[in-house]
């Protein structure tokens, strides 16, 4: 197997180029389809957001010159599964990738963050009643996009964002009395981040016609991804310096992540000074925060949740041993493999 480095995004004129995001496993027949099917969907994405309204067509527009794409991408290999590439295939990649465009224009307003995909968030850019509705708006395109797809497709596109959605609620809220925090942490990664990258995955094995049985399986494959995505994502949020985004958002915020469940949970004496730490609102604190990211990331919680990240990406890989160890299985299995120790 050999990693390759696919170039995302046809820029257009005067932007810079968009990050480069890796895909190994992927031989360069493949790579090369990857490369042109993902150059038809950027500009589909540029085409989809514009608007007669410059101040629109420049808000809708804030976040796209970066970003991985690694929804989209997983359409396009899911696709060759099938029939590969098609104008259907293409719109299902550039609708999930604005699905989740606009999932984080919101996720920047709930997470207070000022820094997105390198450059300053639309909220804080724009305010944030202009990012809700541009995620809004965002969204609305996206579904206007798959409705070329036919009802299925929007029926699963709105079932997946009640989903995405219900997660991000609960993400913002602690967990309830009786229910295992880990528990309702793991349920959370499933409907905010697992749910969209299930439907990325579905959609390129149903558009390409690869069958029942294959979407069913690129569904779960899906699913289980995303959750090793956010738990890495997560990992990141602590270790990062050069994510594009402001380290240590999830402490500040209180939103209580996997190593930070276990530091709770902890007797070990030692660990009593990080766990007072925790117990307090760290947004107005920013001697606590520095203190206690500074603790976290010398922790040995960190490798525990970094091993369990590791478990799930593999459970994402055994989902797809049906399909066999052709080329695209092989990719995807690898996909996986490189989430956990993905450095952006
Ligand atoms: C960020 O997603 C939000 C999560 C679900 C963790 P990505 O890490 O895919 O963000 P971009 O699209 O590359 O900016
Ligand atoms: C957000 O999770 C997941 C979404 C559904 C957008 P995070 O809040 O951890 O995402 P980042 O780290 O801001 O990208
Ligand atoms: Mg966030
Ligand atoms: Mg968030
Ligand atoms: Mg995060």
């Amino acid at each position: 197997m050999t990693g390759t480095s696919l170039p995302v995004g046809a820029p257009p004129e005067g932007t810079p180029a968009v990050a480069p995001a890796t895909l190994p496993g992927a031989g360069p027949e493949l790579m090369r389809r990857l490369t042109s099917g993902l150059l038809a969907v950027e500009a589909r994405i540029r085409a989809e957001v514009d608007h007669k309204d410059p101040f629109i067509a420049g808000a809708s527009a804030h976040l796209l010159s970066a970003g991985k794409r690694f929804r989209p991408i997983l359409t396009l290999l899911a696709a060759e599964l099938g029939g590969g590439f098609s104008r259907d295939v293409e719109t299902a990649a550039a609708a999930v990738e604005l699905t989740h465009l606009a999932s984080l224009y919101h996720d920047d307003v709930m997470d207070e963050a000022d820094l997105r995909r390198a450059v300053v968030s639309a909220n804080a850019a724009y305010g944030n009643s202009t990012a809700i509705l541009v995620g809004d708006l965002l969204f609305g395109t996206a579904s206007k996009m798959i409705a070329e797809l036919g009802p299925v497709g929007v029926r699963i596109q709105a079932e997946t964002f009640v989903r995405l959605c219900s997660g991000q609620i609960r993400d913002d809220h602690p967990c309830p009395e009786g229910t295992d925090p880990v528990d309702y942490y793991l349920g959370v990664l499933e409907d905010k981040t697992g749910v969209l990258i299930a439907t990325a995955a579905r959609y390129g094995a149903m558009f390409s016609g690869a069958g029942e049985e294959a979407e069913r399986i690129l569904e779960a494959y899906g699913e289980k991804l995303g959750v090793a995505f956010q738990l890495a994502d997560d990992l990141l949020d602590i270790t990062s310096e050069d994510s594009g985004k402001e380290p240590g958002t999830d402490l500040r915020e209180g939103v209580d992540t996997l190593p930070v469940l276990y530091v709770k949970a902890s007797t070990d004496p030692a660990d009593a000074r990080l766990q007072e730490l925790l117990t307090r609102d760290l947004r107005s604190d920013a001697g606590g925060h520095a203190e206690a990211l500074a603790l976290l990331r010398a922790h040995p919680a960190l490798d525990r949740a970094q091993a369990y990240t590791r478990q799930v990406a593999e459970e994402a890989q055994r989902l797809l041993d049906p399909l066999g160890d052709g080329e695209a299985v092989r990719a995807l299995r690898a996909l996986a493999a490189s989430v956990v120790d993905r450095e952006v």
